[in-house]
Order: structure tokens, then C-alpha cells, then sequence
């Protein structure tokens, strides 16, 4: 759905979009296309670059702030959809800096013996959740899924040089919740409720809290900005991309950008990141990676990464 399109939904122009965001499309799934539909997808993609049986994986984390049903979760019906063996499966909510998250607890899954390959998806269906009356909301989000497969592997020396996560950062303000919240929930309105957001102070956190996650992400793996190969951001605006990338001194071709053809996927936006910049050659194997994001609640984290 192209800026254009929105024009015909609400007061909006194709200008102001790009001019405050970076947004020229988004995609909105259909009605059969639910958030476990598009996960499976993408799970089964992964499966399929990574060579591997729906039996290789012993968990399956979904990071979704718009599941199917209130329960069960997504990774269940993820497992179901992939015919993927009992093992651990169970869905993780901390909305757009849920990859984020989801990559640390995977991560703990594989250092501590719990799973051996952990399938990891990020996915949305905002479409479901929005106001289509409210031009400050509906023109920001679309809908999506990613997905990655985290494995163990004893080789490693315990170094920077180890392919797989070398250190996470999460953070969560609670104090925060009212800047960025739906209407509504079961044990409330008995509904899901749809987004709302005071997006200038949303805004003004996200540029603070990543200048000060992806410094502390460096200081803590004692590197330099150079040292990064790829920063790949949570999509939610061009500008708080632009702002992160300058606090790193990291010119704009270093940078996945795909904020300009998805929107803000919330969860689905880092995999979808970087699965497209894997696909199209430019992230290869032993590639160092910054992920980052903010979200509601709110929350933020960093992940240093070797791909
Ligand atoms: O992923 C979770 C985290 N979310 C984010 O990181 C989002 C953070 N926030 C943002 O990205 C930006 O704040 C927005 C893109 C949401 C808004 O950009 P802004 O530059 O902060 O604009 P604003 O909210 O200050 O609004 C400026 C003007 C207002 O008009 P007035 O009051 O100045 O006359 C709005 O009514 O733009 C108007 N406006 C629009 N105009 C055309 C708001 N939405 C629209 C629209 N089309 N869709």
C-alpha cells in the first residue's frame, strides 16, 4: 500500500510521509494472512536457507505484540503450521524492540545448554491494531514477519571473532507506558484495542535511548564504530535512523534502510531488515551487526552480533 494509496484513507499527503518518516510503502496483509500465517512463512524460509528439517529445532520463540488469538501463542500454531516435533515453543511481547529481546532469550536458550536451534521469528499484523481514522497512526505501520535459526556450536573461543551474539543490552521504563499503548486488551475492553501514540515524545526517547544503547553496546565489547559491518535499526522512522547512524560516525551505506518499503513492522522490522540485506548479498558470513530498537512500553535494546 503506497503513500498514494493512503491518500485516499485520510488527510495525508505522499510529501509528508516520506519528508517525516522515510515511508513510501507498506505492505497490509489480507484476511487470511495472519501474523502465524506470515511467521511460518518466513520460519520455513529459514528452514530452507539454513538446510534444516522441522525436527532440527527444539524452540520456537515468536516475537509478537498482534498474535492470532489471545492464546495459544503463535509459536504454537507456527510449530503446527511447520509440523514441527514437541519442544519448546512460547511467544515473547515487547513490542517493536521485541527481536531484540527475543535474540537475548534465544541466545540464553543456546548458552545454557536448553536448545540446540532456536527458530526465531519476528512478526505483525499492525494492520489489525490500527485506527484507520487516525493520520498521526495508520500512515507509520505495516505488516510482516522474519525469521532467523540460532545455533549452538562448541568451536567457538569465547571471543568477539565467534559467530552468533556476543552481548545484548535490554532496557524497559515502565513510567513510559503512556506515550505508546493500544486502547484496549482482554482484561479491559475486552477487545484488542488500537494504537496510540504521543509520536514527538516517542520520538525524542528513541534518538536519546539509541545514541546511549549503541555506545554502551561498544564500550561494553571495547570497539570502535569501524568495527561494525552492517547497523541494522528497528524501521520506525528515517530520521531516528539518520540520528543513531551519525552518533556512530557510520555513513548511510552501512546502514539496512527498508523503512521506505515496509513502514514500521514493530517485532517483523529488524529480521525483515536483515534478511533483505542478506538476501541481496551485502551482509555475508563473520559480519559483525548492530541491532537495535525502541518500542512501547517502553522498551530498547542492542544486540552485537556476528553473522
Ligand atoms: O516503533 C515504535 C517507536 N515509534 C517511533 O519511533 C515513532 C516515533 N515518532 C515519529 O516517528 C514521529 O514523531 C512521527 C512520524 C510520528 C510524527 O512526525 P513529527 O515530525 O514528530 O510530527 P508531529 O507529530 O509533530 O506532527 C506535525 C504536524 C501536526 O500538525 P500541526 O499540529 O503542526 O498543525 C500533525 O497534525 O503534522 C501533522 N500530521 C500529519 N500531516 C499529514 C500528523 N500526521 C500526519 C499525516 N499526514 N499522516
Amino acid at each position: 500500500m503506497t503513500n498514494t494509496d493512503m491518500e485516499k484513507v485520510v488527510d495525508t499527503s505522499d510529501d509528508w510521509i516520506q519528508q517525516r518518516t522515510g515511508i513510501k510503502a507498506r505492505h497490509i496483509a489480507n484476511d487470511t494472512e495472519t501474523t502465524s500465517y506470515m511467521a511460518s512463512q518466513a520460519g520455513k524460509n529459514a528452514l530452507a536457507a539454513g538446510g534444516l528439517r522441522p525436527e532440527d529445532i527444539d524452540a520456537v520463540i515468536v516475537c509478537t505484540s498482534t498474535p492470532d488469538n489471545t492464546f495459544p501463542s503463535v509459536a504454537a500454531s507456527v510449530q503446527a503450521q511447520l509440523d514441527i516435533p514437541p519442544c519448546q515453543a512460547f511467544d515473547l511481547q515487547a513490542v517493536c524492540s521485541g527481536f531484540v529481546y527475543g535474540i537475548t532469550v534465544a541466545n540464553m536458550f543456546i548458552t545454557t545448554g536448553q536448545a540446540k536451534r532456536v527458530l526465531l521469528i519476528g512478526a505483525e499484523k499492525f494492520s489489525s491494531i490500527l485506527d484507520w481514522d487516525d493520520r498521526t497512526t495508520c500512515v507509520l505501520f505495516g505488516d510482516g514477519a522474519g525469521a532467523i535459526i540460532l545455533e549452538a556450536d562448541e568451536n567457538g573461543q569465547g571471543g568477539l571473532q565467534d559467530r552468533g551474539v556476543l552481548s545484548t543490552h535490554l532496557y524497559a521504563d515502565g513510567r513510559k507506558k503512556d506515550i505508546l499503548y493500544t486502547s484496549g486488551g482482554p482484561a479491559t475492553t475486552k477487545t484488542s484495542g488500537f494504537v496510540v501514540m504521543q509520536g514527538r515524545e516517542v520520538f525524542k526517547h528513541a534518538v536519546t535511548h539509541m545514541a546511549d544503547i549503541v555506545e554502551e553496546t561498544l564500550v561494553a565489547n571495547d570497539i570502535k564504530p569501524a568495527d561494525i559491518d552492517f547497523l541494522v535499526p528497528h524501521q520506525a522512522n528515517i530520521r531516528i535512523i539518520e540520528a543513531t547512524a551519525k552518533k556512530l560516525d557510520m555513513p548511510m551505506d552501512k546502514v539496512v534502510v527498508t523503512v521506505d518499503r515496509h513502514g514500521n513492522t514493530s517485532a517483523a522490522s529488524i529480521p525483515l531488515a536483515l534478511c533483505t540485506a542478506v538476501n541481496d548479498g551485502r551482509i555475508k558470513k563473520n559480519d559483525m551487526l548492530l541491532l537495535e530498537a525502541l518500542g512501547a512500553g517502553l522498551t530498547w535494546g542492542a544486540a552485537l552480533v556476528r553473522f
